[in-house]
């Protein structure tokens, strides 16, 4: 894979995929900012070589425009993060915002509005990819927790423009390839969180690879419910009680902790609970701090456990927090992500 590093930036306009699709509070504002942080090398990188810097990302799942999910915020803090400008466009197609990418100055950084404001974003049109690659001189894919999407930004710009890797792109890959490749056993993943229906899939393909595979209450509910068999049931850890409760009760957090506090390695990615409410973090806090206690190799990952761990100040606890949610646990269960392959 050819990284930003071989790329011959200077005076070019480089179109960079981003993921800034962070948590966010009923006003729309921003309650973790570790995606957008974890970006600040490449783009301070690309500016400093004198690129032309055009980024672009997703916000949420909108149907066409939804002013909570603009990408205002987004720039203030990022413009905050970089302590540089960033100019913005309230679109990211056509001939207003080509004219803004023209007139881009060496070093300069534009921000494009929410690619999934365009339903041709998730439908991977590809006259909309065009018109993407259009903008730009070189393509680099800095969003690997969206590299599981087949979407037009991720899957089919690549192919219209020369395409790199950026650093936190190939962060992700050399840290989840050790899990991957070569995990110390026992190895535990904990499955927990919303995006079930992304979950489910993978976690036959990582009871595979593990020892135990914990998942949540409202996986093995939907699960049970639609009457999905797990090929290695043995393997499968679930909450005992009430599938449905906001917390997992005190009997599954002793279940959890015996088989967390036997591993070597652990795959975290998803809450156990309504975690967004304080009251309900008590499972999903004795958890990581088991996770933390029995000093394994960890890696977790996903947008709702980053803003978790953040809160509850555990990031550095951890060996490596992936920006990757679906993404991660897609490559950790060996499928190949539309967003790699295109870069391949
Ligand atoms: C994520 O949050 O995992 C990525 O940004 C992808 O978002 P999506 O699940 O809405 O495609």
């Amino acid at each position: 894979m050819k990284t930003i590093k071989d790329a011959d930036v200077t005076g070019k306009k480089v179109l960079v995929r981003c993921d800034f699709n962070v948590p966010l509070d009923e006003n729309g504002n921003i309650l973790d900012n570790f995606r957008i942080k974890e970006t600040a090398p490449t783009i301070n990188y690309l500016a400093d070589k004198g690129a032309r810097v055009i980024l672009m990302s997703h916000l949420g799942d909108p149907e066409g425009f939804s002013v909570n999910l603009t990408l205002d915020k987004v720039k203030e803090s990022l413009s905050q993060i970089l302590g540089r400008e960033i100019k913005k466009a309230n679109d990211c197609t056509g001939e207003e915002v080509k004219k803004m990418t023209q007139s881009l100055l060496d070093g300069e950084i534009l921000i494009l509005e929410n690619l999934r404001f365009n339903k041709e974003e998730a439908e991977n049109n590809q006259e909309f990819a065009k018109q993407l690659a259009g903008l730009a001189d070189i393509y680099i894919n800095e969003a690997f927790s969206v590299c599981h999407r087949e979407h037009a930004s991720i899957a089919s710009v690549p192919f219209y423009l020369p395409a790199y890797a950026g650093f936190l792109l190939e962060k992700e890959i050399v840290s989840l390839e050790r899990v991957y490749k070569d995990p110390e056993k026992p190895m535990i993943a904990i499955i927990g969180g919303k995006k079930v229906e992304t979950k489910i899939k993978v976690i036959d393909r990582l009871s595979e690879r593990s020892t135990f595979v914990i998942i949540s209450g409202l996986i093995k509910k939907e699960a049970d419910e639609k009457k999905i068999p797990f090929i290695l049931p043995e393997k499968i850890v679930a909450p005992t009680g009430n599938l449905s409760d906001f917390d997992i009760s005190d009997e599954t957090i002793e279940l959890f902790k015996e088989k967390i506090l036997t591993a070597k390695t652990v795959l975290w990615n998803g809450p156990f609970g309504k975690t967004e409410d304080e009251q309900y973090c008590k499972g999903t806090l004795a958890i990581a701090n088991a996770i933390v206690e029995s000093g394994a190799f960890s890696l977790a990952g996903g947008g709702e456990t980053i803003e978790f761990l953040d809160r509850h100040g555990l990031t550095e606890k951890f060996s490596h927090v992936s920006t990757g949610g679906g993404a991660m646990l897609s490559f950790l269960a060996g499928e190949e992500l539309p967003g790699l392959k295109a870069l391949n």
